[in-house]
């Protein structure tokens, strides 16, 4: 029997407790054991829960629960990426107790420092519910994938975004309207902050590219943008141009680097990314002997999110000792950056509607070494001024970067260009 605890019991904690009760058999028969919650603990002793917890020791400070006698494992699902979470995860595994976290943000963070402390005391550190939700993509990394040499992750990291993009296009409705969907639809925070600026979906590729690629996890290497400028026209010249609005994460192992960024892009609707719709996430990887793989489903959610946990304990009672990021830590490299990759580009300009202006574009685009490819425009407007749309073919990031600085201090470009790349 495996006894383990369970610190949080909130949308991920109650549905873990659950799916215990509710597969115990099948988990039993899989596991070759029983797993069973024999404590738990959150903020409030007194809350209705969305799982039954009579009968389960309450303890009320969350790193107790690593001391307790006859517990095989503890289950961090507070959240965080230090404070209370981060004692329990150290406590857990300094006391020798293998650990299972859905916390990106605390592995995004303290991954490294935590998988030596797992390594030094023998203990498995597993977090498989951190990246994609119910997706197992990091077991895919970790053991199905594990003879391949990997040269690309690209994802769909964040339902809340993903959400919000969808909204804006089926419905033409404005950001803050998707926003507000997205908050009563149960998608987004009451501080939503961490998804829409991207720094959830960071997180998360951060600790994908570790696995992909053998290093450190480092979100502060990741260029990270968010949703927040994309407006309903860029959905819709977006459709013009055959394609999908996404916020992409991309890790990519180039000549000099790797280059990791988040950051909302165009992606044709040739690809399978552009039809993943509504909060669902996706991550496709590229791979050296099995070709491009792409894992669909729910990124987020109490059921999705805790059978990921479950499988983690799964894999714990089977006797599974993977290194928590594919290899040992001490085979882990530094992240060392590489540039963002050529690629074709989308610029929308909201421009005065006054002879010369295209000229003017075009010099700009010229002296660059950069070439137009498409030019999509709106009808004149009472405003004097009308949004253009421009796509480039594929160009240096850089010199698309210097270009539109150029163009956006041009006297007839009336606001702060909107810069998309096309993910081919
Ligand atoms: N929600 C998802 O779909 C999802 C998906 C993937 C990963 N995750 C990750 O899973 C983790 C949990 O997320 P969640 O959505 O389940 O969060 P949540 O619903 O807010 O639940 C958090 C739980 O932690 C408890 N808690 C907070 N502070 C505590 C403290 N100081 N001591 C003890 N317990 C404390 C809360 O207690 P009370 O209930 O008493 O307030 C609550 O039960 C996070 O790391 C998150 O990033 C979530």
């Amino acid at each position: 029997m495996l006894n383990i605890a369970i610190a949080g019991l909130g949308t991920v904690g109650a549905g873990v407790v659950r799916l215990l009760r509710q597969n115990a058999d099948l988990i039993a028969a899989r596991a070759g054991q029983q797993i069973m919650v024999r404590a738990v603990c959150a903020r409030d002793k007194n809350k209705q829960r969305d799982c039954d917890v009579s009968g389960i020791k309450w303890v009320d400070d969350a790193p107790q629960l690593a001391g307790l006698p006859g517990i095989d494992a503890v289950v961090e699902l507070i959240g965080g990426a230090d404070g209370i979470a981060r004692d329990l995860a150290v406590t857990a595994l300094g006391n020798g107790k293998p650990l299972i976290t859905a916390n990106k943000a605390l592995i995004a963070a303290q991954g490294v420092a935590l998988a030596k402390l797992a390594e030094q005391n023998n203990v498995p550190l597993f977090f498989e519910a951190a990246v994609a939700g119910g997706i197992p993509v990091l077991k895919a990394l970790r053991e199905g994938l594990a003879a391949n040499s990997i040269s690309a992750v690209r994802g769909i990291l964040n339902g809340t975004c993903n959400f919000i993009l969808t909204r804006m296009r089926e419905d033409r409705v404005d950001f803050a309207t998707a926003l507000h969907e997205a908050q009563q639809n149960g998608y987004a925070e009451a501080d939503p902050a961490a998804d829409i600026d991207g720094f959830d979906a960071a997180n998360k590729l951060a600790i994908l590219a570790a696995l992909a690629f053998g290093v450190e996890p480092d979100f502060a290497f990741v260029r990270t943008e968010g949703i927040r400028r994309i407006t309903p026209l860029d959905l819709a010249f977006a459709d013009e141009l055959g394609c999908r609005v996404k916020l992409l994460g991309i890790a990519r192992m180039g000549d000099t680097g790797l280059e990791q960024s988040v950051g909302p892009a165009l992606v044709p609707m040739t690809s399978p990314l552009s039809q993943v719709e509504g909060a669902l996430n996706a991550v496709q990887l590229q791979t050296s002997h099995t070709g491009h793989i792409m894992l669909q489903g729910p990124g987020a959610g109490s059921d999705a999110t805790a059978s990921a946990v479950v499988a983690d304990l799964i894999d714990l009672a089977r006797g599974n000792r993977a290194p928590a990021f594919g290899v040992p830590v001490a085979q882990l490299t530094k992240v060392n950056p590489g540039p963002a990759h050529k690629s074709r580009y989308y610029v929308r300009l909201q421009v005065m509607d006054k002879p010369g202006v295209g000229a003017d574009i075009m010099t700009i685009l010229r002296d660059e070494g950069l070439s137009m490819e498409t030019i999509l425009q709106r009808a004149q407007s009472a405003t004097e001024s009308v949004p253009v749309v421009l796509t480039v073919y594929e160009a240096d990031a850089e010199a698309m970067r210097r270009a539109l600085d150029k163009i956006a201090r041009l006297a007839t470009v009336v606001e702060k260009p909107c810069l998309l790349r096309i993910e081919d």
